[in-house]
């Protein structure tokens, strides 16, 4: 691995075939390409991200671009977070080489018709809530990869079904690429981070904390030896119920890797999963219930 110092000064690249050039000469000398595909508005989540690219490959590319194939038409397209000088420092304390930033229409030409589907995964959870969304999520996944081509590609907990939506993408068309999943960045009082955060008030900030404390209550419970589904999910809906202003969107307990419903017994690996609206923000957050 090269040893590129950090707090170096990230390549902005915006043209499919600019990156595709720095990439190719990179690949020509053997170096390995690790790969964070993000829509910006970056925070510690996704700087935790780079960092561990930065530890596994030669030549971290990082990718900004708000995919408008993943909103619905009711949903925050044109009014998510934008701050690309933000973004710039910290792709560059993170020791970033390449930024990649196309516009829509180099990614999205006229004509453009064709999308990925993973017919099973992007049901239920936020699927179902989010009609379109990880079809729109496979589709951009997969043209960034091809464009990239990296060895590896770098995701978050945070959006579990995402995770493993990509992770079945993969194996399913055979693409070489190693998608490595990293655990959720939280605030110190539990917040999991995200760009939507920006959205809350600081009242609707202090409820928001009822996802993580139900969560985190839950997990307890579980490495305290609770083993039964329906006690585990309700003891969440009950701290969250406490919290009238944060209005549930599912709550949900979930083979860790199919994302199967789990009920009676755990005996596998599972996935608590939850969405709620708090004022006009809809949140996610995620435990996994594993044994220790
Ligand atoms: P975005 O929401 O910007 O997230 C980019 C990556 O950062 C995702 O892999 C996400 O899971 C991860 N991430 C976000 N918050 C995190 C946190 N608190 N801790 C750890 N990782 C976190 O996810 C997307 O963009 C898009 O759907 C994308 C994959 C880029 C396709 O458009």
């Amino acid at each position: 691995m090269s040893s590129t110092p950090v707090s170096s000064v990230a390549k902005i690249v915006t043209s499919i075939a600019d990156l595709r050039r720095e990439v190719h000469i990179a690949r020509g000398h053997g170096r390995r390409i690790g790969f964070v595909p993000t829509m910006g508005y970056l925070h510690r989540g996704h700087v935790s991200l780079l960092e561990e690219a930065r530890r596994q490959s030669d030549l971290v590319v990082l990718s900004i671009f708000v995919n408008p194939t993943q909103f619905g038409p009711n949903e925050d397209f044109s009014r998510y977070p934008r701050d690309l000088n933000g973004d710039l420092a910290h792709a560059n304390s993170a020791g970033v080489d390449i930024v990649f930033c196309p516009e829509r229409e180099a990614l999205y030409p006229e004509g453009y018709q064709t999308f990925v589907e993973v017919r099973e995964l992007e049901h239920g959870l936020c699927g179902d809530r989010r009609p379109g969304h990880f079809v729109g999520v496979a589709t951009i996944v997969l043209k960034l990869f091809n464009i990239v081509q990296p060895h590896v590609a770098f995701f978050g907990e945070k959006d579990y079904q995402q995770l493993q939506v990509i992770r079945r993408m993969v194996r399913d068309l055979d693409l070489e690429v190693a998608v490595v999943g990293l655990p959720i960045v939280r605030d110190p009082d539990g917040l999991a981070l995200s760009s939507r955060n920006t959205y809350l008030s600081p009242e609707e900030r202090s409820r928001a904390l009822a996802l993580s404390r139900a969560l985190f209550a839950v997990q307890d419970r579980f490495h305290a030896g609770e083993r039964e589904a329906g006690v585990l999910v309700d003891a969440a809906r009950g701290i969250l119920a406490a919290e009238p202003e944060v209005r549930l969107d599912y709550l949900e307990l979930r083979h860790a890797e199919s994302l199967a419903p789990v009920s009676g017994r755990i005996e596998h690996p599972a996935v608590l999963a939850v969405a709620a609206f708090v004022g006009k923000t809809r949140l996610i957050d995620n435990v996994l219930l594993r044994p220790l």
